[in-house]
């Protein structure tokens, strides 16, 4: 275990200590998260290799594949060590077409909770979230009652800790009204900046922000400021990307997906480029 070195040291999630540098696991299923990997063994590699490099701290979701993720989770990595918590997500399902349509009423939330929990081999999920809106983005709404189903769900014993996704900050507040949250997971890297506010707020309260599709997602982040300051560290421009975030604040969690083994190194060891005043002002011009 190598969790010291990894860059940003730990955050703790509720009562859950985890690295800041985490792993995604949404780019192990098929294309556009649909069905088996192309390449099984290298998708259980991905997966061995996050552990020994020390990452504590890996996201998936049932409707990834549905279901490959969390199978590949399982059989890679179970019985997991003490020290490895996995995050999940429920509120969205997968169609023919492979879109993700909501799936926030009361049935399909108990439902999706319990295959979770199933397709993982777990007794307990260490941490949920609600994922909100739709692949446009958050969608405004009241939450209360989806969440509240989970928070039933957790008073049952089925979940430690609870979180929103896709969220607008409303929602945020409002399901913080019903039930405390440790994290927050919603778009945003160096050119979506448009959660800078929520982020700033979440750090005072010690709540984590997760940034999904740090490195652009499905589209790789593409800047001419980015690709210069890069050029000037004589870095690629995901550590760049990767390494900002961890200066962003001290409550982002990075989750950034990967495929390939040799890029899962390739971003540890990015996240840990040092970064001047002078670069971060420049990087910061990106996104606003
Ligand atoms: N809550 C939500 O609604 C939601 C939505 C989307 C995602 N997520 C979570 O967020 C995680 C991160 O998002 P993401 O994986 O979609 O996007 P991402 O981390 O922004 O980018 C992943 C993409 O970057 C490529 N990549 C990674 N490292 C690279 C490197 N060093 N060099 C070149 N290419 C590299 C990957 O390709 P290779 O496979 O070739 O490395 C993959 O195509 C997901 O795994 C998932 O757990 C949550």
């Amino acid at each position: 275990m190598v969790s010291t070195s990894l860059p940003g040291g730990t955050w703790t999630l509720g009562d859950l200590p985890v690295t800041r540098f985490g792993y995604g696991a949404m780019q192990l299923a098929g294309p556009w998260v649909m069905g088996p990997p192309a390449d099984h063994g290298g998708a259980l590699a991905v997966l061995r290799a996050a552990v020994e490099f020390g990452i504590t701290h890996i996201d998936t979701s049932e409707a990834y594949g549905p279901h490959v993720t969390n199978q590949l989770i399982r059989e890679a990595l179970h019985p997991y060590p003490d020290s490895l918590h996995i995050v999940t997500k429920v509120g969205a399902n997968r169609d023919q077409q492979g879109g993700w349509p909501p799936a926030r009423d009361p049935e399909s939330l108990r439902r999706s909770v319990h295959e979770n929990l199933e397709t993982l081999g777990l007794d307990v999920l260490d941490l949920v979230n609600l994922r909100l809106g739709d692949a446009a983005g958050p969608q405004p709404g009241s939450v209360a009652e989806a969440f509240e189903i989970l928070v039933g769900l957790q008073q049952q014993g089925l979940i430690r800790h609870l979180g929103v996704s896709n969220a607008t900050p409303e929602q945020v507040a409002e399901a913080q009204a019903i039930a405390p949250i440790v994290c927050v997971q919603n778009m945003y890297n160096l050119a979506h900046r448009q959660d800078d506010e929520l982020i700033d707020a979440l750090a005072e309260q010690g709540i984590a922000y997760v940034p999904f599709f740090p490195l652009g997602g499905f589209s790789p982040l593409q800047s001419s400021v980015l690709s210069t300051v890069a050029a000037r560290l004589e870095a690629a421009p995901m550590s760049v990307a990767l390494a900002w975030l961890l200066r962003r604040s001290p409550n982002i969690l990075l989750i950034p997906g990967t495929s390939s083994t040799t890029h899962l190194r390739e971003n540890i060891a990015g996240a840990a480029l040092p970064l001047s005043d002078d670069d971060l002002a420049e990087l910061d011009k990106i996104g606003r």
